[in-house]
């Protein structure tokens, strides 16, 4: 599948064949992607921990579980609890180090001195904040975003969910307390079509982005924009007509429990 076809099939899927695992080497690719991503620093801090629904023991399933719209980490057969964790910020000069080394930060024959000399000391002397939220989940979004990219590639299908049960979660996967739980991803088979119902709505482009300066609109070329729905990138808007009996059938096929947004 080509990039940009990727990304326009890159919909959040909430129905998951229960029935079908997920192989192993598909999640593999997926942490593959997610660690050659790029971090602030080379700092590397994202973690994560695959529960396998079919192998983790039922107190670390009871843990992940209380997510909301819960129906949907019951039903995937895969949860991926991605976190960061702080303590990667401790290592960071050996990671400017490294980068250094491997010609990718500096020129010429001074850099090593002067990352000793100025650029170290400085992050060392701010080391604790550099741990608070910010660049670092930003980080974390870029990994988990390639991550889910290959996960669509492989014709899987994935969910983003926060969880108010950060501290179970922690206890129960043995996460060390640098770490902050960012988010479950479910992962499955799609039990819906691809397009789940529709691209979901978005704010105007020139509302979101500028160009110079707030205030003037970036110029969005609806040649691009043709071209990008001609290669599969812009996909139908959300909901198509049949949407409510999809969520029904899926209701049923897949015995959600209730109604309503749960
Ligand atoms: C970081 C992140 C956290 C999310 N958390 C939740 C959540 O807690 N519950 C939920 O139902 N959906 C959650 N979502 C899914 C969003 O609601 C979804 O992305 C949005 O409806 C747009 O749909 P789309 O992803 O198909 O474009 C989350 C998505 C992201 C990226």
């Amino acid at each position: 599948m080509e990039l940009r076809e990727a990304i326009g099939r890159r919909r959040s899927i909430r129905f998951m064949r229960p029935y079908m695992p997920v192989e192993p080497a598909k999640i593999q690719r997926m942490l593959e992607a997610a660690r050659i991503a790029s971090h602030w620093g080379n700092v590397q801090g994202l973690r994560a921990v695959v529960v396998f629904r079919d192998s983790a023991p039922p107190e670390t399933l009871e843990a992940v579980k209380g997510a909301v719209a819960g129906y949907q980490i019951e039903r995937a057969p895969v949860v991926i609890v991605w976190y960061f964790d702080a303590a990667a910020v401790d290592d960071q000069s050996d990671r400017l180090r490294e980068l250094v080394a491997a010609g990718a930060i500096g020129v010429g024959d001074r850099k090593t001195e002067q990352l000793e000399s100025t650029l170290i000391p400085f992050f060392e002397s701010i080391r604790e904040d550099l741990k608070a939220p910010g660049l670092n989940e930003l980080d974390a979004g870029q990994g988990i975003a390639q991550a889910t990219l290959m996960a669509y590639e492989q014709g899987l299908g994935t969910c983003c969910l926060g969880t108010p049960n950060r501290e179970q979660i922690r206890e129960q996967l043995g996460l060390p307390d640098s770490a902050r739980v960012l988010v479950l991803q479910t992962v499955g088979y799609p039990a819906e079509h691809w397009e789940a119902g529709g691209q979901r709505p978005r704010r105007p482009f020139g509302e979101l982005f500028h160009m110079n300066r707030v205030g003037t609109p970036f110029p969005r070329s609806q040649e691009v924009v043709d071209e990008l729905t001609g290669a599969g990138m812009f996909t139908r808007p959300a909901p198509l007509p049949y949407r409510e009996a999809e969520l029904e059938y899926l209701r049923r096929a897949i015995d959600v429990p209730g109604s309503g947004l749960i």
